[in-house]
């Protein structure tokens, strides 16, 4: 952000507001592009910026004697004011892999700024928690580590400097005031499109104590510019984010709220982050989005113009989306472009799976045969009700559409139960469907009504507790059952798996997963670093691919016999595996 430039000081000081008088300074950082920033011209004679900081600066020394100010310190902040100094700083991440990969950002954003990353929260001088709001109770599990760490900011030391608390992510967009009037617990306030700021906002709560808040959310911000700094720099899978947003407007659903409208990260940005990860010893990388299906680069012509992404007998809230290169392109270019690293993607809608995206998961051997198809219910009506745009007929159409074109495929899943009006015998049709479909995976939950989702302002959230809880319960093990089986079916098959880490259970063993996703324990050895046999053999470390025979399964974890080592494209090779035609015996 250009925030000395003579035009934009204006912009910013229109943007300037005693937003709530005793703590908070409120901020946008909305750049021309922004579809709302405002045109018009400001009135003369208006106070320049540092007035205006100066005069704010009083407000806070008489409202909040505790307030240090440094008297040093001018009444406007240079960017060199922005340095972290080298202060510490501790991140605690909750929620979906998403929160994982922007913390990823927002560590290369305050790396750049001089901080240094610590592993203890005792020893930070800022301990930035990244939030979900996607259901109550994971609100309330962070409520409750709030508390406790302003219990711990209270507590430090005078020896030290004082200790400031962020909240960032989709918490902090919901939540605003009610974090910041919390007795101060809170420093800082960012939403997800907000880290860019997140340097100026540290800065402007130490040298004014004062609480800051960035919560504007841009119809653009991609962070395409950012290169994120990964945080556990051990594993060998990292997460891309490929988009921000979600135009869906799901009726239960909180995201498009606290993560604004849908918006693409530019393609040659996300093949130079890839490219680099690979160049840093990655084997895996999740390509992230809220609906990566919708993905469309406006940057760039698709060769798919007429393609139409909508499956049939899915409908959306919005017209149709049309230009832009598609998320099938996007797969292919990634694909190719790092044949040695795996490929997956999460989470998409099952509405937008044009044919692209199978035939590059047949195609490229380096694209997993993993997909993540989010039901959430299976009766029609419940559907209805969640705004999904698709039946359960639908969906189950698209399904053998999917297993028709890649029979060995793997399914995962989400499904809500408990949503208002939800009948026993509603109910039922969710778990007839995931007994039909039978998944790899499935996620599981009771529905949690959030404020200001259409569900909250048009329906009752009227299933009991105790009910929810007996069907989440239900799902479960009508889940468990169906994988239980389709694993089952892999005992006795070869697969190709990428080694994580060492076994939890035991040091003699390694784990990795299979292209399905699920975990494979195999016993540590020195293998034949190629399928030809011989004498010349290595050890088993992290990072690599592994051939395996699977021995034995249950619902959840796969065992497998160590063959030997490979890369990607020599297994498909050696095990001349098509993907256009069933493994299962
Ligand atoms: N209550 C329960 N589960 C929800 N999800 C989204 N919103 C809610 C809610 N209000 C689930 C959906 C989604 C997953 C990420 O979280 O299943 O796919
Ligand atoms: Fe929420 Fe629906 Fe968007 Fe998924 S697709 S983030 S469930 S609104």
């Amino acid at each position: 952000m250009q925030f000395l430039k003579p035009n934009s000081v204006t912009r910013i000081f229109r943007n300037f507001y005693n937003f709530h008088k005793k703590t908070t300074i409120f901020y946008s950082t909305k750049t021309k592009n922004d579809s709302n920033s405002n045109p018009k011209k400001l009135p003369p004679n208006i106070p320049d910026l540092r007035e205006f900081l100066i005069v704010n600066r009083d407000l806070s020394l008489k409202s909040n004697k505790s307030a240090q100010i440094n008297p040093d310190i001018p009444g406007y902040l240079e960017k060199s004011d922005f340095s972290g100094r080298d202060r510490k700083v501790f991140f605690e991440v909750y929620g979906c892999q998403m929160n994982v990969s922007d913390t990823e950002i927002v560590w290369a954003i305050l790396k750049e700024n001089q901080y240094q990353k610590c592993d203890d929260p005792k020893e930070a001088d800022v301990i930035l928690v990244i939030t979900c709001a996607i259901r109550e109770g994971a609100e309330q599990k962070i409520w409750h580590r709030l508390k406790h760490l302003n219990a711990m900011k209270t507590k430090r030391s005078k020896k030290k400097s004082p200790l400031q608390i962020a909240v960032l992510g989709c918490m902090a967009e919901r939540l605003k005031t009610q974090l910041l009037e919390k007795d101060q617990w809170v420093d800082v306030v960012a939403g997800p499109d907000s880290y860019k700021d997140l340097p100026r906002l540290l800065s402007l709560t130490s040298h004014y104590g004062q609480s800051a808040v960035n919560v504007i959310l841009s119809a653009d911000e991609t962070y395409a510019d950012v290169m994120p700094v990964r945080l556990n720099t051990e594993a060998p899978t990292s997460f891309v984010s490929i988009m921000r947003g979600c135009d869906n407007m799901c009726t239960y659903c909180i995201v498009p709220f606290t993560r604004g409208r849908e918006r693409s990260r530019p393609v040659d940005s996300i093949l130079g982050e890839i490219k680099s990860l690979e160049k840093n010893g990655i084997k895996e990388v999740t390509l992230l989005g809220q609906n990566v299906n919708s993905y469309r680069d406006l940057s760039q012509s698709s060769e798919l113009e007429s393609e139409n992404n909508l499956v049939p007998g899915f409908k959306t809230v919005y017209k149709p989306k049309i230009g832009g290169l598609r998320f099938g392109e996007l797969l292919q270019q990634v694909a190719e472009a790092v044949p040695e690293v795996r490929i997956r993607f999460t989470s998409p809608h099952p509405k937008d799976f044009p044919d692209s995206v199978l035939e590059a998961i047949k195609n490229y051997p380096n694209i997993c045969e993993n997909i993540h198809i989010p039901a959430q219910s299976g009766n029609s009506n419940v559907l209805d009700r969640m705004r999904r745009g698709y039946t359960r007929e639908a969906y189950i159409d698209l399904v053998k559409h999917i297993r028709s074109t890649l029979p060995n495929i793997a399914l995962s899943s989400d499904f809500i139960c408990g949503f208002c009006g939800e009948t026993d015998a509603e109910f039922e049709d969710t778990i007839t469907l995931i007994e039909q479909i039978k998944y790899n995976v499935a996620y599981v939950f009771a529905y949690s009504m959030r404020e200001k989702t259409t569900a909250h302002r048009r329906f009752v959230d009227d299933v009991p507790q105790e009910v929810k809880i007996e069907r989440v319960q239900r799902m479960m093990n009508a889940y468990r059952k169906g994988a239980a089986e389709l694993h089952s079916r892999m005992v006795g098959q070869n697969q190709l798996i990428l080694i994580e880490a060492k076994s939890k259970r035991s040091d003699a063993e390694w784990f990795g997963r299979n292209d399905a996703n699920i975990k494979v324990i195999i016993k540590d050895c020195d293998l034949p670093v190629s399928s030809c046999g011989g004498e010349d053999k290595k050890p088993i470390t992290s990072g690599d691919f592994i051939a395996v025979k699977i021995v034995d399964s249950n619902s959840q974890v796969l065992k497998g016999i160590p063959l030997h080592h490979t890369t990607i494209q020599k297994y498909h090779e050696n095990f001349k595996t098509n993907r256009t035609s069933s493994s299962v015996k």
